[in-house]
């Protein structure tokens, strides 16, 4: 826990000081740095729940996309806005309520934390850097 706080907070720092330094470049397709989380193992741990598990039912294996739900492995999204870490995790966390739904063909509400896969906290951050990976190759 104190390692993942002290993580967070290297992450919040290098965001200010980029926002800083980049203002002029604000809305270009400048370089984005991997964010911390996205380490070689959190990806490995992601993999696995996402194409095992419950994420791949809806949006395909590798995020390719499905009846059920969107394409992830591009950066054209219906729900976020930047794709950026933070926000694939929190919408992890949320699901995608029904009456959310953009697409409504798409018929099954996302469910918090992966749904029955009611993952934790740590899973939740690598399966976020997986799909952080998926849009940012
Ligand atoms: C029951 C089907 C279902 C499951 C299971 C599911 N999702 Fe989703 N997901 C959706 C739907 C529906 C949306 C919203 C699409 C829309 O608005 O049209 C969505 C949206 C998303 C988005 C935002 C995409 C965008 O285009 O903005 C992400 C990221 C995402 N899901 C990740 C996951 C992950 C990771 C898992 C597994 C932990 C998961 N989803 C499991 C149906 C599902």
């Amino acid at each position: 826990m104190r390692r993942l706080a002290f993580v967070s907070l290297l992450f919040v720092a290098a965001a200010c000081r980029s926002g800083g330094a980049s203002a002029k470049g604000a809305g270009t397709a400048a370089k984005i740095a991997t964010p911390p989380e996205v380490t070689p193992a959190a990806v490995a741990l992601g993999d696995s729940l996402f194409n095992n598990g419950g994420c791949m039912r809806c949006h395909g294996a590798k995020g390719v996309g499905a009846a059920n739900g969107p394409v992830l492995a591009d950066s054209q999204w219906d729900q976020l806005t930047t794709g950026s870490f933070e926000e694939i995790r929190a919408i992890i966390v949320s699901g995608v309520p029904k009456e959310k739904i953009k697409v409504t063909t798409r018929p099954n509400a996302m469910g918090p934390r992966g749904g029955r896969m009611n993952l934790n906290d740590a899973q939740i951050t690598a399966v976020a850097a997986y799909v952080w990976t998926l849009s940012h190759k």
